[in-house]
Parts: C-alpha cells; structure tokens; sequence
C-alpha cells in the first residue's frame, strides 16, 4: 500500500526543505525527498547550498579572510603576529562541521514541522487518480503518492566539453571545497562567482591564482563602475584574471594540468597549475527524475519549464529553484518553495524577481539589488545616480576597510529607488535596507531622511541617497 501525501518535494535543498516546510505549517501532510549522501552514506539535508556550495564557501571564506587578516593588516593595528601558519586540514575539517551542524539542523526542522523524509530518489512513475505516484530508491524502496508535487532538485556543475571533472586535478566546486594542501599554482576558468570567491580563498592562503575569463569584460553582469572598482581590488590584492580568453586543450597528469588557451590579442598561451576548478556556470539537474513517464516538459537545458508562478506543464506539477529559469541563488529558491506552498494552499503567494539581492562574498564584498546603470541606459529610462566612497565613512576608516562604495539610481522624475550596487565591506549586511526599501518602493529621499546609526557603514547608504541630490553631508 502506497504512503500517502498532501503534498510530496523531491530535493531537499533550499527551493525544497523551505517549500516542504511552509507546505506543513499550512496544514498539509508533506513528504520531502532528498538522495544526498554523506561521505559516511547518512542523508545530509540541505542540497548543493549547504553541502557543497553557500555555506561551506562562506566557511573557507571566513577562515581565511582571519589568515589574511593576522598576516597583512593587525600589524596597523600594533598587533604582532609572528609564525601565523594555516592548518588547511583543520580549516576544511572546521568546514565540514559547519556543514553537519546545518544537516543536523535541516533534519530537526523537517521533523519539527511533521515533515516526513525519504532518503533516496525520487522519480515519477505515473499519473494516478487526483495525483501522482512517486517512487523513492533508496536503502529501502517506497512508494508514495502525492495529489501535489514540488520539483526542486536543483542544479550541477557544468564542465567543459571533453574535459570532465575529476575532482583530483580537475575541479568543480565540490572538489573546490576538498583541497588538502595550498596548491602552489591554482587556475580557474570563469571569473563568476565562484571563480572569484574560491580564487579569493586560495590566494589568501599562498597559492599563485590565475583566472581566464572567456567574456572580454568583468563582471558583466554587475553594474560597470562597481565591477571596475572591484577588478582593481582584486588585481592588486593578486588575483590574475585574464579577459577575453579563449580555452583550448587541458591535459591533466599526476603533477599538475596544462591548460592551452588564447589570449584577447589572440596570441597563444600555456597556463600550468597544480590544480584547476572549472567555474562556469551551471545546468538544471533533472537526471534521474523520470520526466518522460509523466510527459513533464524540460526546455533543452534540461529545466523544468514553468510559468511565473512555478507551475510546470502538467497539473499539481510545480518547480523551484534552480531547476527552473530565473537567477541561481538559494534565497531565490526559498522565496518559490515558500510561494509555491501557499498557492497549493490557495493563498497568493509571492515573488518578486526584481527585488532579489545578490552578493559576491569575496573581499570587497560585491552586493546589489534592482537595474544597474547600464540596464537603465539600455532601456532608455531617465535616472538621478549618486554615490558614496566608504573611504568617506568613520566606520569604515575604523575597520581598516575602505575600498569601494555605495552607488544608488533612482528615477528622474519619481526619485523612486531603480537599483542600488555596493562595493566594499559588509555589502552582504547593507543591500538588505536597500531590498526593503525597493519592496517598499521608497524614493532616494527616503532613505536620505531616514536616521542611520552613528558610526556605522550604512551611513554610505544615506550618504548615496543623498549625493543623488547631490546634497552629500560628509563628502
Ligand atoms: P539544491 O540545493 O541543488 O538541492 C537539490 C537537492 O535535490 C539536492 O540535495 C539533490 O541531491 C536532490 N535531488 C536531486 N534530484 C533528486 C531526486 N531525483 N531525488 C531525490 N533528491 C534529488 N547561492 C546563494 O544564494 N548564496 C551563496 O552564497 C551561494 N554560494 C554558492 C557557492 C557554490 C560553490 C555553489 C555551487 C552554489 C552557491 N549558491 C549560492 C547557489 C545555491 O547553492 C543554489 O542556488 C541553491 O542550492 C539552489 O537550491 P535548490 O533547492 O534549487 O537546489
Ligand atoms: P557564473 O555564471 O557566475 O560564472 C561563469 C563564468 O564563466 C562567466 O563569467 C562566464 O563568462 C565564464 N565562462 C563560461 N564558459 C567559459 C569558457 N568556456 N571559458 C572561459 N570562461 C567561461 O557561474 P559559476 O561561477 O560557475 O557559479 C554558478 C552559479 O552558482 C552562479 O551563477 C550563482 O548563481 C551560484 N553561486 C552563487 C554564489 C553567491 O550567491 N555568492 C556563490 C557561488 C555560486
């Protein structure tokens, strides 16, 4: 006899766990169905984003940012820090516990919340009167059948043609996070976002990184003069990132990989590493899903195609998060599980796509919600810009940290915020007034006259709202 559900989530990353919980909160019996495996074998709830992606980057990030930090900058503070040494075993060991803390975590609330989990696959099997019968292979078989079902299995590293990942040499960001030993030389392919947080974490520890970017500009999705301001941080702290490139053939042996490329001139190159992490870009995951036998329809991606409120082409189908369109990121994933959840139960829930804040955890952190000026000239929309230098801000002078800015644009004639792009220390912490205040649809001068606490560096972000007037008070 088949168990069975209000509601069954296949994957139990963000887009997933989140979704099965609210799911439960509003009244419904729920299953969640995730295969991740711990290197013991036991489930690790949380999906790319806790295991092998947002937290144990941010981990590594951490621990080195602090190596950096006792190494280059306590002796302005009269600190004296000799023989400062990495453990790399510890760090990564202090990773993986961080990770576990946040498996653990998952799995008390899924059980908190009366979710039950499978642990293994899921995949259709059939159509089924008022649902859908789902199979769950793993140490023990199941059967389940759902009146709804929630896809949310996320996305995988994509590698380049006819070089696949090893994860000895040749690295995705799984491997990334393994890394024993400072390589001496590390390559990457592909200056995004993980290109430019684990090529941070390993030049911070001693390795010689170089990144080769395919696209002649940095960053090209990140508003122009914050990129700039960015890609001279990074060169100057080390970090060689070649633009432009093009990447020919990779030979990987025991001792290291060759990597043949091309560089913007179009002149031939060799770039020989101890290790390389291949960074560009990622495609949905539906392997194993078994699509076809319900006729779910993927787009050549492999995505789940949906309309914007996360149906998929088939009735109680529904799909979040990195399986389907729109940004890569765990928050985007969370805010569709949650919407998902609340329209099975017949409430409206919401997404608002032009409200969802990205960051680069790298140093300067890189934050930015809404258009970039780039986007606002393309479209043709009249816009106030004003900006603000953090080495203008007390707080930041105090810190020792005063690289980059906070750049605001609001409308011409509304004064409406249309985006908002930091560069600098705690971006991360910052862009959160400004996605609030874009939900809220404020205007510059709202921010503006809003009292910000003293010293502190959201004052840049006052500071900004007012040079959009041009009306700074500390600059
Ligand atoms: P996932 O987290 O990928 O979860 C999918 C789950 O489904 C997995 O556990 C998988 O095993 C399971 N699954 C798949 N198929 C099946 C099946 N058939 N049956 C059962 N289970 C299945 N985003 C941020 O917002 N901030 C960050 O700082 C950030 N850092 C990142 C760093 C790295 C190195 C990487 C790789 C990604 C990072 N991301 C970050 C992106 C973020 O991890 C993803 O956007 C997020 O995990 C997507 O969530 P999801 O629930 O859609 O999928
Ligand atoms: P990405 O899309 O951020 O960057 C990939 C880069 O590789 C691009 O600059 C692209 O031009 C380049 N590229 C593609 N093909 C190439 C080739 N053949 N040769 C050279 N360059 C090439 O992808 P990335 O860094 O792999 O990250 C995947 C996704 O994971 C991100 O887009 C993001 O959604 C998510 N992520 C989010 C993080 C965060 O929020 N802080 C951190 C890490 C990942």
């Amino acid at each position: 006899m088949s168990k069975q559900f209000d509601v069954i989530v296949i994957g139990g990353g963000p887009g997933g766990y989140i979704g099965a919980i609210r799911a439960a909160q509003l009244g419904m019996s729920v299953a969640c169905i995730d295969e991740w495996k711990n290197s013991k074998g036991a489930a690790a709830l949380g999906g790319t984003c806790t295991n092998i992606g947002c937290i144990p980057s941010k981990a590594l990030l951490q621990s080195s940012e602090y190596f950096e930090h006792a190494n280059k900058h306590f002796a302005e503070h009269g600190i004296t820090a000799t023989g400062v040494s990495m453990d790399v075993a510890k760090m990564v060991a202090r990773k993986d516990t961080v990770v576990k803390q946040n498996n653990d975590g998952i799995q008390y609330l899924l059980k908190k919340n009366k979710v039950s989990f499978f642990h293994g696959r899921g995949s259709f099997v059939k159509a089924v009167d008022g649902g859908y019968e789902i199979k769950v292979a793993g140490m023990a078989e199941e059967t389940l059948v759902g009146k709804q079902i929630i896809v949310a299995t996320g996305s995988n590293a994509r590698a380049l043609p006819g070089t696949p990942f090893d994860e000895e040499m040749i690295l995705s960001n799984d491997g990334a996070l393994r890394i024993g030993v400072v390589p001496k030389r590390l390559g990457l392919i592909g200056s995004g976002v993980i290109g430019l947080e684990m090529g941070s974490v390993w030049r911070r520890l001693g390795s010689d990184v170089t990144i080769l970017e395919g696209l002649p500009t940095f960053l090209g999705a990140v508003d122009e003069q914050i990129a700039k301001e960015a890609y001279k941080a990074f060169v100057k702290q080390g970090l060689k990132v070649e633009l432009g490139v093009k990447v020919g053939e990779i030979k990987a042996g025991k001792k290291g990989v060759s990597v043949a490329w091309t560089n913007a001139k179009g002149e031939a190159q060799t770039l020989d590493v101890d290790k390389l992490i291949v960074s560009i870009g990622r495609i949905p995951n539906t392997i194993g899903l078994n699509a076809e036998a319900v006729g779910l329809k993927l787009d050549e991606r492999g995505a789940v195609v949906v309309d914007d409120e996360c149906r998929a082409s088939l009735p109680g189908v529904w799909a979040v998060g990195d399986v389907v369109r729109g940004p890569m990121l765990a928050h985007k994933a969370e805010e569709e599980g949650v919407a998902v959840a609340e329209r099975i139960a017949g409430q409206h829930g919401h997404v608002n796509f032009n409200t969802i804040p990205w960051v680069i955890y790298t140093s300067p952190e890189i934050a930015w919600v809404g258009q970039t000026e780039q986007q606002l000239k393309a479209a043709g929309r009249a816009y106030k810009a004003g900006t603000f230098p953090f080495s203008a801000n007390g707080r930041a002078r105090a810190l020792g940290d005063t690289t980059g800015m906070v750049k605001m644009l609001a409308d011409a004639t509304t004064d409406e915020i249309l985006g908002v792009h930091i560069v600098g220390p705690m971006a991360s912490e910052l862009i959160a007034e400004c996605v609030v205040a874009m939900e809220f649809r404020a205007s510059s001068e709202d921010i503006a006259r809003i009292c910000h606490a003293h010293p502190s560096l959201s004052e840049a972000t006052k500071e900004a709202a007012l040079a959009v007037e041009k009306r700074t008070l500390n600059l």
